[in-house]
């Protein structure tokens, strides 16, 4: 019997032709809703390895479902919504998606940080709605970018990147991260700073962290209380890294002037939800690593990883570095 792959999503054929004839493959049928709870929890039972997306939840449930499970792979390089202890336990290997997205999702928050600061979006849609009566001085008047001063909070490789593109606005580069990197202070001119100080030295706070068991709620009131009150705040994490309604407040009482958001405490974020009804935040539906080259190189990479842990070798990107040790099936 070959080994058996499901795939929580519909994706396209001719990424997933390429294992065909070695694997029996199963993929949820829709591309834009995510398989049903039991849908997931039954294929699981069945599965040697899962190919997930960040929107499903492999919670321990769905892991002791899985008695044959021996690979997840997740189309992401952030893995928040997987048990990782879990997985360990049980000998499986969790694998992500990082370096391969690192330029397209560095691309995506600078854009998202330019979007906001000059209102490209509200701009764009002043004139689509035949608002445009004539020019005038200060015409939807944004903020510069340029020789202003960056804080990425979360130096990984995205952040050293996103720093790298601020380096040809000739900003000021702050950053905060759990450990130092002399090597991206050397390159790339960065400043290391307290958390404390970034984001009260700031133009733009740049949230690039992942979301773990330090890092939820980090962004409180207090925090947007020290940004300077022409701030803006843009986020390409995850969503629960803010507490969502001190940043509502934030804007709404002008604490701070804007907020870029690719990522939400709950999502797809509702139409109605009041944080889309303020003009100056600039809301993307989640989408840091989406260009069409960049995912088609994503789910390759899960599916080599899936094929490598299948096929008895060492995954390529494997987060749970410890996962073998545990190994009992
Ligand atoms: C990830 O891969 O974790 C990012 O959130 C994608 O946008």
């Amino acid at each position: 019997m070959k080994p058996y792959i499901f795939i929580t999503r519909k994706l396209p054929e001719n990424v997933i032709s390429k294992l065909d004839n070695r694997y029996t493959i199963s993929m949820w049928d829709k591309e834009d809703v995510p398989v049903p709870r039991q849908r997931l929890l039954d294929e699981a039972q069945k599965a040697d390895a899962l190919l997930t997306m960040l929107s499903d939840s492999i919670d321990e449930e769905v892991i002791k479902a899985g008695s044959n499970l021996k690979v997840i792979a997740n189309l992401a390089v952030g893995f928040d919504n997987i048990d990782l202890a879990a997985a360990t336990e049980h000998g499986i290997a969790v694998c992500n998606t990082p370096d391969v997205l690192t330029d397209t999702t560095a691309d995506l928050t600078f854009g998202l940080l330019m979007a906001t600061a000059r209102r490209l979006v509200e701009a764009a849609e002043f004139v689509k709605e035949g608002k445009w009566q004539s020019w005038s001085p200060l015409l939807l008047a944004g903020h510069d970018i340029h020789h202003k001063t960056i804080g990425i909070v979360g130096m990984g490789k995205i952040g050293e990147t996103v720093a790298k593109r601020a380096t040809g606005f000739d900003m000021e580069i702050l950053y905060h991260n759990r450990t130092r990197k002399p090597e991206v202070e050397e390159a790339i001119g960065a400043q290391y700073v307290s958390f404390d100080e970034l984001v009260k030295r700031s133009d733009f706070i740049v949230c690039l962290t992942p979301l773990t068991h330090e890092t939820r709620n980090l962004f409180t009131a207090d925090v947007f209380a020290s940004m300077k009150r022409s701030a803006i705040f843009i986020n390409a994490s995850r969503g629960p890294v803010v507490d969502e309604e001190a940043l509502l407040a934030a804007l709404k009482n002008n604490t701070i002037a804007g907020a870029g958001l690719d990522v939400f405490t709950i999502e797809p974020i509702s139409a109605d939800h009041p944080l889309l009804t303020l003009p100056n935040v600039v809301a993307l539906p989640h989408i840091g690593s989406s260009s069409v080259e960049t995912r088609e190189t994503m789910m390759e990479l899960c599916l080599e990883n899936i094929d490598k842990v299948l096929t008895g070798n060492d995954p390529i990107t494997v987060v749970n570095k410890d996962w073998k040790l545990q190994l009992s099936h």
